[in-house]
């Protein structure tokens, strides 16, 4: 399926879930179907996707943040974010970029505050201070039980590289966080959308280009006509 047409504005996806999901791939799925389409993708990741940020990742993954908390995690992931919004999203997003990025302020949200520990009311503050108002237009929440997820992961890592700071944490954490994304999903379903990600990545990946067409383009086309 193809359109032709300029978007009104840029929109911002994020992609969200447990580790081994399948973000990344489905994020490169979706990019490619929708420069496809003539629009224009950048695509990222958090934490990361500028210099500053990706040098604050380096630190955060190699586990030297842990000994500090997760709250001290959770002002560094914020840190990160603040950069990577100020620099690479919004920009883009005023351009009419789409922007769609691995992982966002869910992951706080789930990993330092559902599992860490870190109450909503102090990460909502720094989530309003990191990412001001350029908040994700649509989340896809991919959604597989934590044990074929960390499976996933760990064929991933059958080249020897090493599980990071959190692939490393026992199944019951990765079971929480499935439940802390599920449950944020539940919060905003304007926002979210669960897709099944034991599908396969065809599946998966026409199903997330359903919800697009669905949430911005059926409506762009219409207004076109
Ligand atoms: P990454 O290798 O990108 O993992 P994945 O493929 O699962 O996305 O590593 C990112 C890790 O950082 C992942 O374990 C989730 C964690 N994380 C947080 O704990 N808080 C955050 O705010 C973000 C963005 C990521």
């Amino acid at each position: 399926m193809t359109f032709q047409m300029t978007p009104e504005k840029g929109r911002f996806v994020t992609f969200e879930g447990g580790e081994g999901v399948g973000k990344s791939t489905q994020l490169a799925r979706l990019a490619e179907h929708l420069r496809e389409c003539g629009f224009e993708v950048v695509t990222t990741r958090e934490p990361g996707g500028t210099e500053k940020a990706e040098k604050l990742r380096d630190f955060l993954l190699s586990g030297r943040a842990a000994p500090l908390g997760p709250l001290a995690e959770a002002a560094l992931f914020s840190a990160a974010r603040a950069d990577h919004v100020a620099t690479l999203i919004a920009p883009a997003l005023k351009r009419g970029a789409w922007v769609l990025c691995d992982r966002f302020a869910d992951s706080t949200r789930a990993y330092q505050g559902a599992r860490g520990g870190v109450d909503a009311k102090t990460l909502a503050l720094l989530e309003r201070a990191a990412v001001g108002e350029t908040r994700p237009d649509l989340t896809i929440v991919l959604d597989l039980p934590a044990g074929e997820g960390m499976a996933r992961a760990a064929s991933r890592r059958d080249g020897g590289e090493r599980a990071d700071r959190f692939e490393s944490e026992d199944p019951s954490f990765h079971e929480g966080l499935r439940h802390a994304f599920l449950d944020i999903a539940e919060s905003e379903p304007e926002r979210c959308c669960v897709i099944d990600a034991s599908l396969s990545v065809d599946d998966v990946a026409r199903t997330v280009r359903a919800f697009i067409h669905d949430r911005f383009l059926a409506h762009a086309a219409q207004a076109a006509q």
